[in-house]
């Protein structure tokens, strides 16, 4: 008797990453997209960092840098994706279904974290695009309320529906069993929008620099006696804020120094 087919083998799995199974997927626009995937009880990380992340192809990894947008205490792990029509990692990323592996670096890593910043009364979390989402994990850490009086959640997009996680950050937080009370009245979200019609227009560079933001808000001027910031975005965003930030007297902290901001790229933009 001829022996039966076998089914092609699945790649094994490199030793430097967990392969891990997606529980969820979320698209948001053409242009972005969430999704939750099981995670190793051994995975450890700190609400901030980033992991390489992404799919077997053939027999070898195609990873990314993607920064964690769920927080150290969640069973699972989310991330937010931009989709790129030739991207090769995101290309087929967008694709994803539920069941489906996903390579999840072991070594998450990251200089985002509130141990790079000195003490101060303030914090802020300046995003753009999909540079929200190690914000996403650090307004659900508690200990960045032990350590700042109040925090700042600025994303700025270009559309309105690209504002991902909106009406979590807004309503569904707020009203959470454990975590309303902690973040309610501290944690000031910030969305704002470019390319159309919002109740807050406009780069998050202009509404800094012009102290629109401060003045929304009812807070001081951004200064580094007490305020303390995270930036998040693409190169260009970056090196506008970090020019901002520096012209008044804010100094880069790193994991081996801690500083007064700190910045960190959205790193796939393939
Ligand atoms: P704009 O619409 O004026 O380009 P993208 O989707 O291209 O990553 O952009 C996300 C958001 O970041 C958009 O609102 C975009 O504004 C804004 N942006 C782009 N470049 C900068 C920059 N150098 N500084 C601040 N915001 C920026």
């Amino acid at each position: 008797m001829d022996a039966l087919p076998l089914a092609p083998a699945k790649p094994a799995i490199p030793p430097a990453f967990f392969g891990e199974t997606v529980t969820w997927v979320h698209h948001w626009t053409d242009r972005q997209f969430s999704f939750r995937c099981t995670r190793d009880p051994a995975l450890r990380f700190v609400a901030g960092q980033f992991a390489m992340i992404g799919l077997m192809l053939g027999a070898k990894p195609l990873v990314r840098a993607y920064s964690m947008v769920s927080p150290p205490w969640d069973e699972e792990l989310e991330f937010l994706s931009i989709k790129v029509q030739d991207g090769p990692l995101t290309s087929r990323l967008q694709h994803i279904k539920v069941g489906d592996t996903v390579l999840i670096g072991k070594k998450p890593t990251g200089t985002l974290l509130t141990e790079n910043l000195l003490p101060g009364r303030t914090l802020w979390m300046v995003s753009t695009g999909t540079g929200l989402a190690p914000f996403m994990s650090l307004i659900r850490e508690p200990e960045v309320y032990e350590r700042f009086e109040r925090v700042v959640l600025m994303h700025g997009v270009r559309e309105v529906k690209e504002l991902a996680y909106h009406e979590y950050i807004q309503n569904d937080l707020p009203a959470h069993e454990f975590l309303g009370e902690m973040l309610r009245g501290k944690l000031l979200y910030y969305p704002s929008v470019t390319r159309e019609p919002f109740r807050t227009q406009g780069r998050v560079t202009t509404l800094l620099e012009s102290g629109q933001v401060c003045a929304d808000l009812g807070l001081p001027p951004l200064s580094p006696e007490q305020d303390r910031v995270m930036l998040c975005g693409s190169e260009a965003m970056n090196a506008d804020v970090k020019a901002i930030l520096e012209a008044r007297g804010f100094v880069e902290g790193s994991n081996s120094e801690p500083g007064t901001y700190v910045l960190e790229k959205a790193f796939v933009t393939k």
